[in-house]
Order: structure tokens, then sequence, then C-alpha cells
């Protein structure tokens, strides 16, 4: 068991280690002890894995348990379905003094985490991510989005769980593919922060060292986080590949998911920034061969969705991070080491061009 402390404004720990579903009781009331009642929110396929297990738990530490099921994927992150869990907290009559326990991927983590961050005006929650992507990422540093029909995670709030727990025994279930999503983040760790992370991945692939790997990626993500909570500064950096992965979500109706999106873009803003002479054509070598590596996509070619400048500048007009007329771009210099760019749309346009 590893524990990496997050000292946010309400600060808590993201705990690691194998087993830990079994003692979601115990850690609830350790961490949240005025508890009484516990709202699982959690989606239909993670329900069946580890449904029945959490609930034994935190029954035998004396709680109650309520759950609420939606189905997975993506299309559930909408405000029907946030609206729909709203709902439910309000009949199973949650109090501001119980708490809410997100189980599953980023999905079940964004949407749980505002429907916490939101119901009367904000109550406790612990995340439980299952997925790769979840553990290393999603669960923590508390953004909680939905996505609404202009775009991706567009409604949401910054709110801090009390409590993160990574169970390493659920990764054991993930499909391959879902798996490999999560791989893009990880390789994303890397190329932001940390060339011997990346060499580690690069030697050996999806085999890699996961009790090396995954609190490497937490801490990570911690430094970032606490020196940069709400996401103004540094903190932006997490969104090497997001601008365009965002983008390919939304053109393929999310039928492609967030980590091959993110993968995508990270080897299209790679190429670009070679093109340009911000990176050496060796990085974008690196980048890409890691990238097949993994059996991630390197670039938009063999997509289900032609990607055109103009389908991206489009999406880019509903993207969070534009700032009026202009959109801070995250572009590689070397592996471990890449900047934030500010630009103009059209600065944008050009420079992408060289990519797609
Ligand atoms: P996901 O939540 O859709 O999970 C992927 C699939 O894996 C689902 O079908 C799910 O049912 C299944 N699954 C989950 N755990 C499993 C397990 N242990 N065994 C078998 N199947 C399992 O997708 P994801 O990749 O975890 O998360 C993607 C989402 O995360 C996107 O919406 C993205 O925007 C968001 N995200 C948020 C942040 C953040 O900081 N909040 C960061 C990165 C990504
Ligand atoms: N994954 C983006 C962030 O947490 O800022």
């Amino acid at each position: 068991m590893n524990i990496i402390d997050v000292s946010t404004a309400s600060p808590y720990p993201v705990i690691t280690g194998c087993g830990l579903l079994e003692e979601t009781g115990e850690y609830i009331k350790h961490y949240v002890p005025r508890a009484e009642t516990v709202a699982v929110i959690t989606d239909d396929t993670v329900a069946a894995l580890y449904g029945d297990r959490i609930t034994a738990s935190l029954r035998a530490a004396g709680l109650r348990v309520i759950r609420c099921v939606i189905p997975h994927g993506e299309a559930s992150k909408t405000a029907a379905a946030y609206l729909e869990i709203l709902q439910f907290l309000a009949q199973e009559q949650l109090t501001r003094s119980d708490a809410v326990v997100a189980l599953g991927g980023g999905v079940v983590g964004d949407l749980a985490g505002f429907a916490a961050a939101t119901y009367l005006r904000g109550i406790d929650y612990v995340q439980i991510p299952t997925t790769l992507l979840a553990q290393v990422d999603s669960s923590v540093g508390g953004k909680t989005a939905v996505d609404l029909p202009a775009g991706k995670n567009l409604a949401g709030a910054f709110y801090q769980p009390r409590l993160v727990l990574c169970d390493a025994e659920t990764l054991r279930t993930l499909p391959a593919h879902v798996f490999a999503d999560g791989c893009a983040e990880v390789i994303k760790y890397g190329i932001l922060w940390d060339e011997d992370l990346f060499e580690h991945l690069r030697a050996r692939g999806t085999d890699f060292d996961r009790e090396y790997v995954i609190p490497r990626c937490i801490e990570l993500k911690r430094d970032v986080v606490v020196e940069d909570e709400f996401d103004r500064g540094s903190r932006r950096l997490l969104n090497l590949g997001h601008t365009l992965a965002h983008a390919v979500e939304k053109l393929s109706d999310y039928r492609i998911s967030h980590g091959n999106a993110v993968a995508m873009g990270i080897a299209a803003i790679t190429r670009a920034a070679a093109e340009q002479g911000y990176c050496s054509r060796e990085c974008a070598g690196r980048i890409e061969e890691i990238l097949l590596r993994f059996g991630l996509p390197a670039g938009f070619e063999d997509s289900e969705v032609h990607i055109g400048i103009n389908d991206i500048y489009e999406s880019v007009l509903a993207d969070k991070k534009r700032r009026g007329g202009r959109i801070s771009l995250i572009i590689p210099r070397e592996i471990g080491d890449c900047e934030i760019r500010t630009m103009s749309l059209e600065e944008m346009k050009v420079f992408l061009e060289a990519a797609l």
C-alpha cells in the first residue's frame, strides 16, 4: 500500500494497493466519519464486476448503501444523467453529512463528482477509479464535468474528493483497448515531465512495472494540481494533445475513446511542432514509435472520421481552453519538456495544418 497526499486547499490522500475494495467501508469510516449513508454511483459493467464486493464492505462497516447504476460509456456523461443522479440522491434523502462514492472509470468519476459538487451545494465524495486512465489521471485533481451537445466537459466544477482508492486488482478485468486508453495518459506524463518514465514505457510496452508507473503518474499529477489547482497556469500542460482530442471525440460522436483521441492529438501536435522547428524530428519519431508500440493511433490517417483543419477550427470555438480569440496549445520541445504556447485561432490553423 502506498499513500500520496494531495495538499490542495481541501487535502486528501490517494491510496494505491491491492485488495482495497474489500476495505472500502473502513476507509470511508476513517476519512468521511460523519457519513451514515453512502450513495455508490457506478456503471452497469463495473456494478456487475465490483458492486456486490463494495456494498458488502460498506455494510460491514455499518453504513447504509444505496446504488445508482448508469449505462457504461461516454454517452452517459450528459446533463440528463447528471440530473437523474441528483433526483436519485434527493429521493433517497441523502444529507449533507453523507457521501457519494464514484466507482468506475473517468466517465463515472466526472459525472458523480459533478453531482457531489452540486447536490446540496456540495457533499463529500470518494473516488474509486477502476480504469488505468481514471487511476492515473481523472480521479485526482477534482475536475468534474458533463459533456454538452456543443462540446466536451463544458459544464462542471473543481471539487476535490475526500479520498481516492486505487485498487490495482480492478485493472485485471479491463479489456485491452480500455487499458490502452489509459496508456495514452501514462505516456503523456513521460512526454511532459519524466524522460526516465518515458524510457521505461518504451522498453517495456504494456508490460510496464505497475507498482512504479501508476504511483509515479499520480505523483506527477499531484504536483501540478497542488501548484495550480484551478488550471490557470502549469496544470494546462496536462492538456497535451487534448484540443485535438476533444475535437476528434465530438466529431466521431464519441465512438473514438478519449485515450485513443489523446494519442491522435499528441501525435498530430508533435508532428506540427517538428515541422515548424519547435522540437526535433528525432523527438517526434520517438513519440510516434511509443504510441504505436502501445497499439495506439499515431495520427488521424486510419481514423474512422475524416478530420480536416476546418472541423478542428469549429470545434476549438467551443473549447473551454479558448480565451476570446486566443487558444493555448501544449507543444513538446523534447521528451520531458513541453511548453504552453498561446496563439490566435488563425495562427493555430497555420500551425496545425502542417500536421493534417
Ligand atoms: P470509461 O469510464 O468510459 O470506462 C471505459 C470502459 O471500461 C467502460 O465501458 C467501463 O464500464 C469499463 N470499465 C471500467 N472499469 C472496469 C474494470 N475494472 N473492468 C472492466 N471494465 C471496466 O472511460 P475512461 O477511459 O476510464 O475515462 C474517460 C473519461 O475520463 C472521459 O470522459 C474523459 O473526458 C475523462 N477524463 C477526465 C479527467 C479529469 O481530470 N477529470 C482526466 C482525463 C479524462
Ligand atoms: N486531466 C486534466 C486535468 O486534470 O487538468
